[in-house]
């Protein structure tokens, strides 16, 4: 670019030359402290863009600096937020002792879809180990609308889960046989529940052998909890429930393909499925007979207890999946070029193919499970919802990019886990600001290009999945709402299954 200052002071001779003749040393150490504290500026100004959110500096040292931000490469659309020397940390402290043999045991039903479930699972984990009990092998969730009849071996590497945490709980496949007919406690463990709440809980083993547990999400609280349990709950996410072997294989055999069809690949999470849109009530951009259909499902289901909804007050809150026509505008201001190569990590798009023609339209190099993998490969997948789910979390996980279109269980326990594997970067849309962006287009009072460009890159500059600490509640909420809004501890494991220093290892 050329500078217009500098070009009219070296138009007039004269100035040029009285310029020149001013050179002293003194000049040019001037000179040189000004570039100094310039590079510093700069320096400054980019590490502060790299921070997430509003979180205090955590890093001293950076690795990656550019120091050439104006020549326009693609490569900061693909690299991960810098890690600042951060690193997975899981190992149980000194105090903390081998699990012993007990003979007391916990049951437990595992509910809802593959990551609900996964999350749960690894909750009951640490409870088996507050309370001091054996924990037996849980059953999952088999209810049809979750289309799955697998069992928990079907789905994770059994023998794997109960070797990796033998010297934390002791895990059998089954109930002793003797003790199936006694009586057993049945709970519904309180929501968000903290140490204390298990401790009240442990006294049940005076009158009980055996406790049920008939649900197993949100059962722990993400925050306050003892260092050791909340390690424990990442060892058994990240370390110890690993797919079964054919769905671990079949999962990086679909990943070699990708990386066969090009480089570099974004996993796109596209919320867009029927039950979803129904869900939310979100019916903008569909037809009148599309929103009626939905609407009765919405109506019909009855465990999705909020029924009437506004679809336009709903949206601008930010709390509609964005449609394919929205991502390909949003992944088109961030700066990818059509030709980048998109998986979509998802059912059934609502609308079928002619929807999807809008994301398409913008980036025709898009690939499904369907078209990666043959009818014959992908049979056992089939009916089985949550194995499918697995396919489509490895493929997630791997990916240069994750993108989630709305939040969710899947979000949330892809995105946390590519934190604890290095902070590999999760774009996060800002979906209520999208949405006044989205409707400037639609009014003719914003045109794409460069504007929304800067526009769009500016309110995502600080949600690619960098370090920071997991959100608290959100202030002014009270009592056990509060929970509710905390960040998941799964969605962001730091500070305590993420550290910097080699002593927290
Ligand atoms: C755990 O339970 C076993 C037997 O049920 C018991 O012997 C042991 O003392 C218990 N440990 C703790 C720390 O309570
Ligand atoms: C939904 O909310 C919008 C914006 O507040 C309003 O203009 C519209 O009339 C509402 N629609 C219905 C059906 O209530």
């Amino acid at each position: 670019m050329v500078n217009r200052s500098f070009v009219q002071h070296r138009n007039p001779p004269t100035s040029r030359f009285i310029i020149r003749k001013s050179f002293s040393p003194f000049a040019v150490t001037l000179f040189l402290i000004f570039i100094f504290a310039s590079s510093i500026f700069v320096f400054l100004f980019c590490t502060r863009n790299i921070l997430e959110d509003e979180q205090k500096p955590l890093f001293s040292k950076p690795e990656k600096f550019q120091s050439k931000p104006e020549l326009k490469s693609v490569d900061h659309l693909w690299n991960a937020p810098s890690s600042y020397g951060f690193h997975p940390c899981v190992k149980p402290t000194s105090r903390y002792e081998a699990a012993q043999t007990s003979d007391h045991y916990i049951t437990v039903r595992s509910n809802g879809g593959l990551n609900q479930m996964r999350a749960g699972i690894s909750d009951m984990v640490a409870v088996a180990r507050i309370l001091n009990g054996t924990l037996v092998i849980p059953q999952l969730d088999k209810r049809s609308f979750w289309h799955d009849t697998s069992t928990f071996s079907d789905i994770f590497d059994e023998h794997h889960f109960i070797k990796t945490l033998q010297s934390d709980v002791k895990i059998v496949k089954e109930l002793p046989k003797e003790l199936e007919s006694i009586p057993h406690a049945r709970k519904h463990f309180t929501s968000w529940a903290g140490f204390g709440y298990y401790e009240e809980i442990a006294r049940l083993w005076r009158d009980y052998q055996v406790i049920h547990v008939a649900k197993s999400d949100s059962r722990l609280a993400n925050n306050d909890l003892p260092l050791d349990i909340q390690r424990l709950r990442c060892r058994a996410m990240y370390e110890a429930l690993h797919f079964a072997p054919p769905i671990e294989n079949f999962g990086k055999k679909l990943v070699e393909r990708l990386r066969l069809r090009g480089e570099r690949y974004i996993a796109l999470h596209l919320r867009y499925e029927k039950d979803m849109l129904s869900f939310t009530g979100c019916t903008y951009g569909l037809t009148n007979l599309e929103a009626e259909e939905l609407k009765i499902m919405r109506e019909k289901t009855p465990h999705w207890k909020i029924k009437i909804i506004n679809s336009t007050e709903h949206r601008m809150e930010g709390l509609c999946p964005l449609t394919p026509k929205e991502v390909g505008i949003f992944l088109q201001a961030l700066g990818y070029l059509p030709s980048t190569l998109i998986y979509i990590a998802a059912g059934e798009i609502y609308g079928g193919d002619s929807r999807l023609s809008e994301l398409s339209s913008r980036f025709p190099n898009i690939v499904t499970k369907e078209t990666l993998a043959t009818e014959e490969e992908l049979k056992p997948f089939i009916n089985h919802a949550s194995q499918s789910a697995a396919l489509d979390y490895i493929i997630s996980i791997e990916s240069d990019v994750f993108i989630p279109t709305y939040s969710g269980n899947m979000a949330r326990a892809v995105e946390g886990h590519r934190r604890f594997l290095g902070h590999r970067k999760t774009i996060t849309p800002e979906r209520k600001g999208l949405v006044e962006l989205f409707d400037k287009l639609e009014k003719g009072q914003l045109t794409e290009g460069s504007s929304l460009s800067d526009h769009v890159q500016q309110m995502h500059k600080n949600r690619q999945g960098g370090p920071r600490r997991r959100r608290g509640p959100q202030a002014g909420i009270k009592g056990r709402a509060r929970f509710r809004t905390e960040e998941s501890f799964y969605e962001n494991p730091y500070p305590e299954c993420i550290c910097k220093s080699k002593q927290q290892l």
